[in-house]
């Protein structure tokens, strides 16, 4: 059975103040206040699991476990079929400590090509990810994990987004997630989707 949130506190495990905002908006029509696991001094844990839901469970109980509140973490990604689901959680890593993308994406269309003999001839199926973790300091957790399934192109196209957008093309789109307009993206991206969930599982607007 899962458990509905209904403290009037939460704690968003991450020390990113872009995700601190983009949560705030997300759940900005219900009677909760947002704190961050940076804002309240607690430690980063590693993420040490292979999967996208180890790493948000990770997140989200060290920091229910050391503030004694609830906790919500996330964990995305981009995962291609082609390369057996690399980079997964190693999405960011693949960016490098510069958190340069340009090679991140190059990196990915050259073992496509590599793998397959060409691009052209590669598995061009890939999925962002976005996977989260609600957790109580009890031990508790409901987790949520949503996919935005497209299909990968050679060349980056397009300015907006950040990550692997530019090579990414949703299906049933023509143009990468680069090159849409956020709102557009935001409407069927997996971080949406995954929010859409947890809200219909967890949260009762005001
Ligand atoms: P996290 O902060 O550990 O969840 O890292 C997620 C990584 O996945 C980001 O650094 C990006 O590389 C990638 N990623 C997740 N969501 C998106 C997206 O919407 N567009 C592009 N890249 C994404």
């Amino acid at each position: 059975m899962s458990r509905r949130f209904t403290e009037p506190k939460l704690v968003v495990a991450t020390h990113n103040k872009g995700k601190l905002a983009e949560l705030r908006a997300l759940l900005g029509d219900y009677p909760v206040e947002l704190v961050s696991a940076g804002d309240l001094g607690l430690p980063e844990p590693e993420e040490t699991e292979a999967t996208f839901e180890g790493n948000a469970r990770i997140k989200a109980h060290a920091a229910a476990r050391a503030s004694g509140l609830p906790a919500l973490a996330d964990d995305s990604g981009m995962a291609c079929a082609g390369l057996d689901g690399a980079p997964g959680v190693y999405s960011a890593d693949w960016a490098g400590p510069g958190k340069d993308f340009g090679p991140a994406m190059a990196r990915v269309v050259r073992e496509l090509a590599e793998r397959f003999g060409s691009f052209a001839e590669a598995d061009r199926a890939a999925a962002f990810v976005s996977c989260l973790c609600l957790a109580w300091p009890d031990g508790h957790d409901e987790i949520v994990l949503a996919r935005s399934p497209g299909q990968l192109v050679e060349a980056p196209r397009g300015p907006n987004g950040f990550g692997y957008d530019p090579i990414f093309v949703p299906d049933g789109f023509g143009q990468t997630f680069g090159e849409m307009d956020p709102a557009q993206k935001n409407a069927i991206s997996h971080r949406t989707r995954a929010f859409q969930l947890l809200k219909e599982r967890c949260f009762t607007p005001a």
